[in-house]
């Protein structure tokens, strides 16, 4: 009879064994798995996801960061920031299965050291008064409330706070997705910080706030609702758009095979969620996992960032959406 530990297991076992039974564990040892016999499916109707929707708030993050920066320096950490984890299993790191945000947050003369990476990264400024900039392949981009910024996967890429006042944003990455596909390559910067080769008045590397509005502003209106996709050609895994709400508009309920969070810019309301209801605020996020109704409705004028997958998942054609009936 066979055993796990028999050593006469091997080409021709199946001879031996007088049952289906005593054939699982010699397959199971061998490293097979028969297709009939899965612990798990692998295979289902729609999908399903054991991430849940989930919120961080800015005025939590702001003070427990605040705090670790009693401690934390640019000296000791490559970034200050506090990442969104969303709790499934042993995670610790990813707010949704491809992408991950963080609250990051530079004190008065503090310098990001420069590196690069293969994700993609993008941030949406929260606070930042005078002189505070991110650096992306030498090229010095300012950073103000409301503008989102882009870095390119393998751009070089630090940050710089030259004035008086904490600076704060989101940080948004695709790292998780890269974790998947195992194609993580990352470089620190030999010299830590990068020569400063130019200062542009615009960049496609930055949507300011005025940007964002001039796109907005010829945006079809509907219902109270104007939405422009941001053209981000050097980032193909992660779409972002932004959204502009009238007071009491709404979005329409929808759901789509995309991962998205939704950060508010200015303004506030709440992020309807598969029957569970989120209240946003100036600088909070909401992640909403793969194919659940999703429905923001604005308390007074907001602006959205929405940032998803998207792309990814239209790529290689696995996209659907609905519409709530
Ligand atoms: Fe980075």
């Amino acid at each position: 009879m066979p055993t796990m530990n028999n050593t006469r297991q091997g080409i021709g076992d199946a001879d031996i064994v007088q049952s289906l039974e005593q054939l699982y564990p010699v397959l199971n040892h061998k490293h097979y798995t028969p297709g009939w016999h899965k612990a798990r499916p692998s295979l289902w109707q729609e999908p399903h996801t054991p991430y849940t929707p989930r919120q961080w708030r800015y005025a939590e993050a702001r003070n427990l960061i605040d705090q670790a920066a009693r401690w934390i320096g640019t000296e000791q950490a490559e970034r200050r920031n506090l990442l969104m984890f969303n709790p499934v299993g042993d995670n610790d790191y990813a707010s949704l299965p491809n992408l991950v945000s963080a609250y990051q947050m530079l004190c008065p003369g503090e310098h990001a050291r420069a590196h690069r990476h293969t994700p993609n990264a993008l941030r949406l400024i929260l606070d930042a008064q005078e002189e505070v900039y991110t650096v992306v392949d030498g090229v010095q981009l300012p950073m103000e409330p409301g503008d989102v910024l882009l870095t390119p996967g393998w751009t070089w890429h630090s940050h710089f706070n030259n004035g008086k006042h904490d600076a704060c944003w989101i940080d948004f990455l695709d790292v998780p997705l890269v974790h998947r596909l195992e194609s993580m390559f990352f470089e620190p910067h030999p010299e830590h910080f990068q020569a400063v080769e130019e200062a542009p008045v615009t960049s496609l590397l930055r949507f300011s706030a005025a940007d964002q509005q001039a796109l907005l502003d010829s945006a079809p209106d509907v219902e109270g609702v104007r939405s422009v996709r941001l053209a981000t050609p050097s980032m193909r895994t992660i779409a972002l758009t932004v959204h502009q709400l009238q007071a009491k508009a709404s979005m329409p309920m929808r759901r789509d095979s995309a991962s998205r969070m939704f950060a508010v810019i200015t303004g506030g309301g709440r992020l309807q969620v598969d029957g569970e209801s989120f209240a946003c605020q100036r600088g909070d996020l909401v992640a909403v996992p793969i194919w659940k109704f999703h429905q923001f409705i604005a308390d007074t004028n907001t602006r959205l960032l929405q940032v998803s997958d998207e792309p990814v998942q239209k790529t290689l054609g696995f996209f659907r959406e609905e519409t709530a009936k």
